[in-house]
């Protein structure tokens, strides 16, 4: 079948923080550059974003990028790579300046200055104190950033499909990347999209998980190209739980709240942080703080008619206060919790939010595959960022406010690389006649299957799977059901049908395909947190209960084919700076 086709210089899926920012770089040097995404861009997920960014600006306090580095690291538990992490950081007060200039409306502090606020994890001279470092847009800044590159990308020309979902990679014999085959959503005609160089910005897949802080939209669809094309997926054991996810409903109240002084009480009033993390309290890493509350209901010290939340009481800010900085929080908390922190808690919950692995890159955003001489190789044309990508600066355990600068400062270096690449030849490799014949069969699967199951009831089996056997604590016996259930789940997504083809903007068919990307993740996430027998940031083992550095201080490769595990050594050596010895992690 003859598919209707374009070709430009670059490609982009994904319209979030990450992917605009690449585009911008990508455009502004005057490429050819398509933006693909499956929503319109100002509702990608990092429009979600509340918190903030984290930059050592030392506008409040004393602040240095070194300081942050060590934050970072000792926040990932080790896992992270020490270079990448050098690299984020020690960039990040020119990425800050440089939205500022892009026109991202901060908050300002008395003096002009842009506004900071402590987070989890951020502290002054190596863990001496808590620090401000985390600069914010009030509790809306990822919607701040997206709209401030979206309109940047405008200026600079980037074309835009907007409700396009991208499929597969197109890829050559020699495994180089050639473009992407993408589903228009609205007329159901699938496209062939050629580029020299083909980023994947793709965000998150939270919706692995029945109790997610995601948007329905994050559904791992880099991840699920990523495998299908034999690239490994690196670290997906580590999942971070979002301490303050509003109960039942899963929404996130952020970080910013205990950063402005908001503190978790159990159903005995008791501050009970104080008792888990002595110097950090309620400000500890996420990892930290999800056990803890996990612990405290587990204990039957719970809130609420199941005792299944614990409290977030932020009454004594002030309703002033509470208004200026935590405006979206108060909204939230009306809506989905049914109560107005001016004058009540909040019962939350530990809530799925983010996932630390993702596609191996390195420092440019280059897609990077294991080698036969040991080493790595690049994949010729791809590249990552964002939630998707595992460059690695978050290693085990993410701290808050580092992914919105993950986005921007990767992006950044990675939209530098493609424009460098693409400008070196200018010709487009041929795309071998059968580059597409994979996905059109799993299309015609889809449109030719008259009997089978609902995706509806497969993917509420997968996220009930994930949930059970993958939570905040893992048991030895739950992840080896998992990784039976999980397998079951996989089979049962190949045999869905689509009830109602003639359906409206073909959402069951997106439905479907974004159920195969979730099983990949699902399928990578189980067995590599199976296989891993230590205790590491976000990866807590009842059976295992510390880090193992001995034997684990190492990243792991998923790959598709007979859910094969490897592993690579974690990069240790910093750019310019001494490496950060290991230590014990406590706070
Ligand atoms: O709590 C928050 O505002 C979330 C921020 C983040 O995940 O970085």
């Amino acid at each position: 079948m003859a598919l209707a086709t374009q070709t430009f210089d670059a490609l982009v899926i994904g319209g979030g923080g990450a992917g605009l920012r690449a585009s911008l770089q990508l455009a502004s040097s005057g490429l050819k550059v398509a933006v693909i995404s499956k929503v319109f861009p100002t509702r990608s997920h990092t429009v979600a974003a509340q918190g903030g960014i984290a930059a050592a600006l030392g506008n409040v306090a004393d602040d240095k990028w070194l300081w942050h580095m060590y934050d970072t690291i000792k926040g990932s538990d080790y896992l992270g790579d020490q270079d990448a992490i050098e690299f984020m950081c020690r960039n990040a007060a020119a990425a800050i300046y440089e939205l500022e200039h892009f026109g991202m409306p901060f908050d300002r502090l008395e003096n002009g200055k842009i506004f900071q606020r402590p987070f989890g994890g951020m502290t002054q001279n190596f863990g001496e104190k808590a620090i401000s470092r985390t600069c914010a847009v009030a509790d809306r800044t990822g919607h701040a950033m997206l709209h401030t590159l979206y309109q940047r990308n405008v200026q600079s020309n980037t074309q835009f499909f907007v409700e396009w979902l991208a499929l597969d990679l197109l890829k050559d014999a020699d495994g180089d990347v050639l473009g992407v085959l993408a589903l228009e959503i609205e007329t159901g005609e699938i496209h062939c999209l050629r580029a020299k160089a083909t980023m994947l910005a793709t965000g998150g897949a939270g919706r692995i998980f029945k109790a997610s802080t995601n948007a329905f939209i994050n559904t791992g669809d880099g991840l699920g190209m990523a495998a299908r094309a034999n690239i490994p997926l690196q670290d997906m054991e580590f999942w971070q739980f979002h301490p303050t996810g509003v109960l039942n409903a899963g929404v996130l109240i952020t970080e910013g709240v205990r950063g402005e002084g908001g503190y978790l009480v159990n159903s005995e009033g008791e501050r009970f942080m104080q008792r888990y993390a002595p110097n950090a309290r309620d400000l500890a890493s996420r990892d930290v703080v999800s056990r803890a509350i996990a612990t405290e209901i587990k204990a039957g010290r719970g809130v609420g008619k199941n005792k299944d939340a614990v409290y977030l009481k932020l009454d004594h800010l002030g309703e002033a206060l509470i208004n200026s900085k935590l405006p979206g929080i108060r909204e939230i908390a009306k809506t989905f919790a049914n109560v107005d922190p001016v004058k009540d808690p909040i019962p939350i919950v530990p809530t799925a939010h983010y996932m630390m692995g993702g596609i191996p890159t390195n420092l440019h955003g280059q897609v990077v595959v294991p080698n036969a001489d040991g080493g790595e190789s690049v994949v010729n044309g791809l590249y990552a960022v964002g939630e998707c990508a595992c460059v690695s600066v978050h290693g085990a355990n993410r701290l808050g406010s580092n992914s919105l600068l993950d986005l921007v400062v990767f992006g950044r270096a990675a939209g530098d690389k493609m424009v460098e690449e693409v400008k070196k030849d200018n010709t487009h490799k041929p795309l071998p006649a059968d580059a597409s014949d994979k996905t059109l069969a799993r299309l015609n699967r889809l449109e030719t299957q008259t009997q089978g199951e609902r995706v509806k009831d497969v993917g509420a089996a997968l996220r009930e799977t994930m949930q059970t056997h993958c939570g905040v604590f893992r048991f030895p016996e739950l992840l080896q059901s998992g990784v039976a259930a999980i397998s079951q789940v996989a089979e049962r997504a190949k045999n869905t049908v689509i009830k109602d083809k003639s359906q409206v903007f073909n959402t069951a068919r997106v439905d479907a395909l974004e159920l195969d990307n979730l099983v990949e993740v699902a399928l990578a996430t189980m067995h590599a947190a199976e296989a891993r027998t230590e205790s590491r940031g976000a990866h807590a083992r009842e059976d295992f209960g510390q880090r193992d550095d001995e034997n684990w201080l190492k990243h792991s490769l998923y790959y598709r084919e007979n859910n094969r595990l490897a592993y690579k050594p974690v990069r240790l050596k910093p750019l310019t700076v001494e490496t950060f010895p290991l230590k014990v992690r406590t706070y």
